[in-house]
């Protein structure tokens, strides 16, 4: 859109070629955590988003979006639930796995941190093959929340992730091929 923002922000985010593997352009937004403008930027467009949409939590997915999701959930008054790779939380979970490239992996939740019908914003940084954040859907409707949007900074479109969000919502930033 014709936010002069969104270009201080694309440009704000590194990219490292041939990390962790030959081939793959690594896109690296600890740069934009080095810019104050970027970052609250960032911050103030999503909140400018969320804030009058009634949104009750902003779930966050590790480990980027423990970067992204705790200041905007404080922002818009929502609290905040994170969802983290296998065997880190301590109490009970439920659990979703999903496929990589290569394998498989999981995500968790801690069970009674979202109750039915509670309106949920899911961040992350970026959405490649759509594997974590379509897992991040099914764990959320299990336990019956409504699912207002998925946000990310970065798309990488030819991956196609977005086919793999059940129809749900998904606004990003910056988009790469
Ligand atoms: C990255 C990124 C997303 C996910 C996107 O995390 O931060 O969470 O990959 O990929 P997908 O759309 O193909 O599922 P990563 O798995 O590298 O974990 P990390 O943030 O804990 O390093
Ligand atoms: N996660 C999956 N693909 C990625 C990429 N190209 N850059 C940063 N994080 C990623």
């Amino acid at each position: 859109d014709g936010d002069p923002r969104i270009q201080y922000i694309s440009d704000s985010i590194r990219t490292i070629p041939d990390f962790p593997h030959k081939g793959i352009m690594f896109r690296d937004v600890t740069t934009l955590l080095l810019d104050h403008k970027a970052f609250k930027d960032t911050i103030d467009i999503f909140v400018e988003r969320y804030r009058d949409q009634k949104v009750d939590v902003i779930v966050g997915i590790e480990a980027r979006g423990f970067i992204f999701g705790p200041p905007i959930a404080l922002a818009i008054g929502a609290k905040f639930v994170p969802m983290r790779k296998p065997r880190k939380l301590p109490g009970p979970v439920i659990r979703e796995e999903y496929s990589l490239e290569y394998g498989t992996d999981c995500i968790e939740m801690h069970v009674g941190a979202i109750e039915k019908n509670e309106r949920v914003v899911i961040v992350d940084d970026l959405i490649a093959t759509g594997g974590t954040l379509g897992a991040a859907i099914k764990l959320l409707d299990k336990v019956e929340a409504e699912i207002v949007e998925c946000a990310c900074l970065v798309e990488l479109v030819d991956l196609k992730g977005r086919e793999k969000l059940s129809g749900k919502p998904l606004y990003i930033l910056v988009e790469y091929e």
